[in-house]
């Protein structure tokens, strides 16, 4: 069924360095972590976010072409328009949590976070990215109260090299109870490999290209499922080998 839009204002623009922007909404959305919502800009296009916090909705933004331009260019007292949320989320299991997040990823797994404090868990969240300024989130997180562990490239912030390398000494001290990952493909494919040989179950989140976000159009079809409605959360064994073989042939036809 497809849902009708619901009309949110934009309260806060938070600057996130160069990566893009937080937005805090004048309404709240309840989600499990890990959903996502579509966003809509009339005239523009309509596409997929991840809920980064209910109460109020809040929204981040990476920037990487015309649409996430145009989000994040919003300005304070803006509207624009949410139907959702969608899909399987991520569940908390055992009560040590590494949260893993390269890019954009970091914000499908910030409600995470904020779900497992809420109950008195202990999270650790891994961040990585190319330079400092290119880091989402960091704030938001540490308003949270989540032990923070940096990855970037450059070695502006945190740890010089990758976030699998930042996180691996955790995962080989068999630290977390449950590993979750959101993030570029590679990132992906390491951290299930490095969570499997550490012996730590771990779900992951891939980011598909999104149209309908109802299991409808097709577009999100990918290995035998349909990532907005079968996932966007999945367990690692379920598409290791999706992963695995992307990784030897290239990206498999979609849609
Ligand atoms: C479940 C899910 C949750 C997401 N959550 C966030 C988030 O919280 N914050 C955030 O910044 N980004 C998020 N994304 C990615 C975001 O949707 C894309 O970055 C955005 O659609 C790119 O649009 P564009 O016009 O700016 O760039 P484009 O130039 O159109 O594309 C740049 C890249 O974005 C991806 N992309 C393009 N079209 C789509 C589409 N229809 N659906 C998904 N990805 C697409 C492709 O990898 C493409 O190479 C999420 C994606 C998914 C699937
Ligand atoms: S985005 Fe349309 S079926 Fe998944």
């Amino acid at each position: 069924m497809y849902d009708p839009h619901r009309c949110f204002t934009i309260r806060r623009v938070v600057p996130e360095g160069r990566a893009g922007v937080t937005l805090v909404l004048d309404g709240d959305l309840e989600a499990k972590p890990g959903q996502f919502v579509m966003v809509w800009l009339p005239g523009i296009e309509e596409r997929p976010f991840a809920v980064v916090s209910e109460r109020p909705l809040m929204l981040s933004v990476q920037v990487v072409g015309p649409f996430t331009r145009a989000l994040a260019s919003r300005r304070e007292g803006e509207r624009l328009w949410v139907r959702g949320p969608y899909g399987r989320g991520f569940a908390l299991r055992g009560r040590r949590h590494l949260l893993i997040g390269g890019g954009s990823g970091i914000a499908s797994l910030a409600l995470l976070a904020e779900k497992a404090l809420a109950q008195g868990d202990e999270v650790r969240v891994a961040l990585g990215a190319r330079t400092a300024e290119a880091l989402l989130l960091v704030g938001h997180l540490k308003t949270l109260g989540c032990e923070l562990l940096l990855a970037t490239e450059d070695g502006s912030a945190g740890v010089k090299g990758t976030v699998i390398e930042a996180v691996q000494p955790l995962l080989a001290g068999r630290w977390p109870e449950q590993a979750y990952a959101c993030g570029p493909r590679p990132m992906l494919r390491a951290a299930i490999r490095e969570a499997r040989r550490c012996g730590i179950p771990c779900q992951v989140s891939l980011e598909e290209v999104m149209k309908c976000g109802l299991g409808v159009c097709g577009h999100c079809h990918c290995g035998g499922w349909l990532v907005c409605q079968d996932g966007p959360v999945f367990e690692a064994g379920e598409v290791e080998a999706l992963l695995e073989v992307e990784e030897a042939l290239g990206p498999l036809p979609r849609g």
